[in-house]
């Protein structure tokens, strides 16, 4: 038997405990610098509304309806149609892809905690600091231990099941999060760098992106909101919470890299390098990086384990596994194929997946811009045409508990503008269609 959430309450953290992670503080402001700011961040948005949230609520019904893993799912609502289980392969594939690189980043979440604990940071030179993060990620011995350790955290969480495991603690680790985040923004938005940094976010200068930008957008608006997992309720409410946390991020980020004179493309080094310059100068900044960083690993965790549990679910529904050997065995699977991530920028530094792109991030630009869009359009036309229209209305109307309107809108969008506009958008970056 797979754990099932405990109430509504629960699932809602576990919801938001997944979405909120290293894709908000961490991925989001570095790609937003290398998409060239306001531009970005407008199609972000118009992706969240138009092709993430739905989405995500489409997902909602195929999990909620089915209550299996992710390939089960289909063989349960629709059996007679046996090739709509590929879709389930690709967001599994892409649910292992991810987690193998993300224990990585999040690897570096811990050395960084490590080095707040230690009061690495305090009184040195934003060069010294910058310095740190291409210091830790050249190291492979390094790199290798934060990965092993991460991932080991992990297994031991979900090895004792989800309910003790995470519910508890995102009650009072998430809003946690966001007030110190909030706390950070507010400062950054005192130095220098503020004025620069808000014209950077909200002023859309469109010759500063490229078509790729695009896919970008698209591409982010599913990894951030955790596509490719299954059961979701209240998508709208967490799509809104996960986008705040993002721009929020954002906006503690991007006016120190102006203050300091960093590139605001400097990729994924870019909130390593910013954020303990914060600590440096702020306040009780040593406190405030130690409780930042815990609060950031928790995060990337929680989104971790429910990458884990996605894989997981698939062993013990499909294979008939028990809970322990279904998680260990794939922890052992994902920790191996997440070595060659942790010595992407050392041992490996030369080996380029995809044209001038590391190992780490050819699997993060594979998988969020690729595997999730491609899983997600499948998805759309999968609960808009071929998924009996009774089972989405009933889930996304509450069996007639909630508004009509949404489901209409929402049903509309699904069928043909969110298709539509991740067609457009893949035939353009692969040059089919030429704007
Ligand atoms: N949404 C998570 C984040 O933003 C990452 C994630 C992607 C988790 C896909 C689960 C599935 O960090």
């Amino acid at each position: 038997m797979r754990n099932h959430w405990s109430g509504r309450l629960g699932f809602i953290l576990a919801a938001v405990g997944s979405a909120v992670g290293l894709g908000n503080i961490w991925k989001f402001p570095f790609i937003t610098g290398q998409n060239g700011g306001g531009a970005f961040v407008l199609v972000y948005l118009l992706a969240i509304l138009f092709c993430g949230l739905p989405i995500l609520m489409a997902e909602f019904v195929i999990g909620r309806h089915s209550q299996r893993d992710v390939v089960g799912a289909f063989s349960v609502l629709t059996p007679k149609k046996g090739v709509w289980k590929l879709v389930g392969w690709l967001n599994l594939s892409a649910a292992f892809i991810i987690l193998s690189y993300y224990g990585v980043v999040a690897g570096w979440t811990l050395d960084y905690l490590y080095k707040a604990v230690t009061g690495a940071f305090s009184s040195q030179s934003s060069e010294a600091i910058a310095g740190m993060f291409g210091a830790l990620v050249t190291n492979p011995e390094k790199q290798l231990f934060w990965f092993s350790l991460f991932m080991a955290l992990c297994l031991m969480a979900v090895i004792s099941g989800v309910k003790n495991g995470l519910e508890r603690w995102n009650k009072v680790l998430m809003p946690t999060l966001f007030v110190i985040l909030f706390v950070m923004a507010g400062y950054a938005l005192t130095t220098s760098g503020a004025k620069e940094a808000f014209k950077f976010m909200l002023y859309p200068d469109f010759s500063k992106m490229s078509m790729s930008g695009f896919l970008e957008a698209v591409g982010h608006s599913f990894f951030t909101l955790s596509l490719a997992m299954g059961a979701y309720p209240m998508a709208i409410r967490i799509a809104f919470l996960d986008t705040f946390v993002a721009i929020v991020a954002g906006l503690a980020i991007f006016p120190i890299v102006f203050s300091v004179g960093l590139k605001p493309g400097a990729g994924p080094g870019l909130i390593f390098k910013t954020l303990p310059q914060v600590f440096a100068t702020i306040p009780f900044g040593s406190v405030l990086a130690v409780i930042f960083f815990i609060l950031m690993a928790f995060a990337a965790l929680s989104s971790a384990i429910s990458l884990l549990e996605v894989l997981a679910a698939y062993m013990i529904d499909e294979k008939k596994m028990n809970r322990k050997a279904a998680t260990a065995i794939m922890t052992v699977a994902v920790y191996l194929a997440g070595i060659p991530s942790a010595l992407s920028y050392s041992t490996l530094g030369k080996v380029k997946l995809l044209p001038g792109k590391e190992i780490l991030d050819s699997l993060d630009y594979i998988a969020s811009n690729y595997m999730l869009p491609l899983g997600g359009l499948l998805i759309a036309i999968y609960v808009g045409f071929v998924l009996d229209k009774k089972i989405s209305k009933m889930e996304i109307t509450e069996e007639g508990r909630s508004s009509l309107t949404i489901f209409s809108i929402w049903f509309f969008t699904i069928r043909f503008i969110a298709p539509i506009a991740m067609l457009v958008v893949f035939l353009t970056k692969i040059g089919v269609i030429k704007l």
